[in-house]
């Protein structure tokens, strides 16, 4: 099975109406969305979500912001696709990311960047099941896919 990542849409994108382009470079890059939906974090989840900067100072406004409203979750399936989305989500604050990235060119600020991607294996796992049951991940094809690899 291809790797599987958690990228989220966070208030900040939907409200200013990211959401197609950020779905968009997904797509176009050749990845496949297996799981997608939009959902407001309570607060409860919010906490969880972010338990490793439970003891940051900006802990308490990341939890209001992420909390804020809407969210789009979704599941991204591909090779590499923790650190290939990684790259196309950008450095955390947007003035560092580069451009072509999505913080690089949406964003202006560490504590409005659009979009919250999984770091790693363990937390790609750790999220997905955090946001999702497992009947609302599809197992199917794209009919592109002997074009996308090799
Ligand atoms: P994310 O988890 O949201 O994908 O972001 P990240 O891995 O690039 O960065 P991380 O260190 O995990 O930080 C989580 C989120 O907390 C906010 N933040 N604010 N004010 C600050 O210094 C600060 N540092 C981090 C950002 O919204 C960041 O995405
Ligand atoms: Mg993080």
């Amino acid at each position: 099975m291809s790797e599987r990542t958690f990228l989220m849409v966070k208030p900040d994108g939907v409200q200013r109406r990211l959401i197609g382009k950020i779905i968009q470079r997904i797509e176009e890059k050749g990845l496949k969305i297996v799981a997608l939906k939009m959902i407001r974090i309570q607060r409860e989840l919010a906490e969880r979500h972010y338990a490793e900067h439970r003891e940051k100072p900006f802990f308490e406004g990341l939890i209001d912001y992420i909390t804020s409203g809407p969210v789009v979750v979704m599941v991204v399936e591909g090779k590499n696709s923790i650190l290939v989305v990684r790259q196309m989500v950008g450095k955390t604050n947007p003035v560092e990311a580069g451009s072509g990235t999505i913080r690089g060119d949406f964003g202006l600020d560490i504590g409005r960047n659009i979009v919250h991607a999984s770091d790693s294996l363990d937390s790609a796992i750790r999220e997905i099941d955090l946001f999702f049951k497992q009947e609302e991940i599809l197992d199917y094809s794209l009919v592109d896919e002997i074009w996308v690899y090799e």
